[in-house]
């Protein structure tokens, strides 16, 4: 049931939902019937399956678990399956587009290789050095890097932040909030060991020290994570091992700390 009317009648939802790709689209307006507890995935899926079944996007758990549902609705980027309609309808209607700073692929489906892509970028593979045969080093819960790095971990890689993120607005190479999250975490893991060469991924131009502290990410990452404080916590040991032993990011080029290394 699509219309052209921008009106709502009582018990229904007038939603915009973005059609089309990042060359060419346009909203396209749905009536959509309010359910309690509905959620702004439940108005997506209604929409596919009984007004346009050709309607593209991405979901899978519907629990919060997954981080595949991000959209932006009314201007936000959210988790769209934890996100209940009634706390977001504004005028009764609600605008629903892919989420920001990722191209998008068709309608609210968008492309996040980048954002994974920078994952790599910032070294945010755990590396160990024990073998599959040397047993798996305890941690104490209690260990203060221990307790740095868990703050860190809770992260569905749902891409919130990144498209909350102005600085990704304007330099599409910054590596982003999650990305140097997850780089945060790491380097407060006992057992990793590529902590240096981890420095030197995020000290660069597009690292850490790109970061405003305005706290964009953490305002709406749905689980609650601080990115900010994760970035300003690398910026700290970046700056700590340029003093100590002269931390050089990439040869040739300027570190993050505007040292231009030979
Ligand atoms: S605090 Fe830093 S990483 Fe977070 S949104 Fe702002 S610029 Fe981006
Ligand atoms: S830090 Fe939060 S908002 Fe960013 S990808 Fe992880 S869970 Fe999502
Ligand atoms: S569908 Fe998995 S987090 Fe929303």
């Amino acid at each position: 049931m699509s219309s052209s009317a921008a009106t709502s009648s009582t018990g229904s939802i007038a939603v915009s939902v973005w059609r089309g790709d990042a060359r060419h689209g346009n909203f396209q307006l749905f009536q959509v019937p309010q359910q309690p507890s509905q959620t702004i995935l439940d108005v997506v899926t209604w929409i596919q399956r009984h007004a346009d079944p050709g309607l593209s996007y991405r979901f899978a758990c519907r629990v919060g678990m997954c981080g595949s549902c991000a959209m932006m609705v009314n201007g936000i980027p959210r988790w769209t399956c934890r996100t209940h309609v009634n706390k977001v309808l504004r005028d009764n209607r609600l605008t629903i587009e892919p989420l920001r700073n990722m191209p998008i692929i068709k309608d609210l489906a968008c492309d996040m290789s980048e954002f994974f892509d920078k994952w790599k970028q910032a070294r945010g593979q755990f590396e160990g050095s024990s073998t599959r045969d040397q047993q798996v080093a305890a941690l104490s819960p209690g260990l203060p890097r221990r307790r740095i790095a868990d703050a860190a971990t809770e992260c569905i890689n749902c891409g919130i932040c990144y498209a909350a993120c102005d600085v990704v607005s304007w330099n599409r190479d910054y590596l982003g909030p999650a990305a140097l999250n997850r780089a945060w975490s790491l380097q407060n893991d006992e057992r990793d060991c590529a902590g240096e060469q981890r420095l030197r991924a995020v000290a660069g131009d597009a690292g850490c020290h790109q970061c405003h502290a305005q706290q964009g990410c953490a305002t709406y990452c749905p689980n609650e994570l601080n990115p900010t404080a994760s970035i300003a916590g690398l910026k700290r040991m970046v700056s700590q091992a340029w003093f100590n032993k002269g931390l050089a990011c990439h040869p040739g080029k300027k570190c993050g700390l505007g040292k231009r290394h030979a």
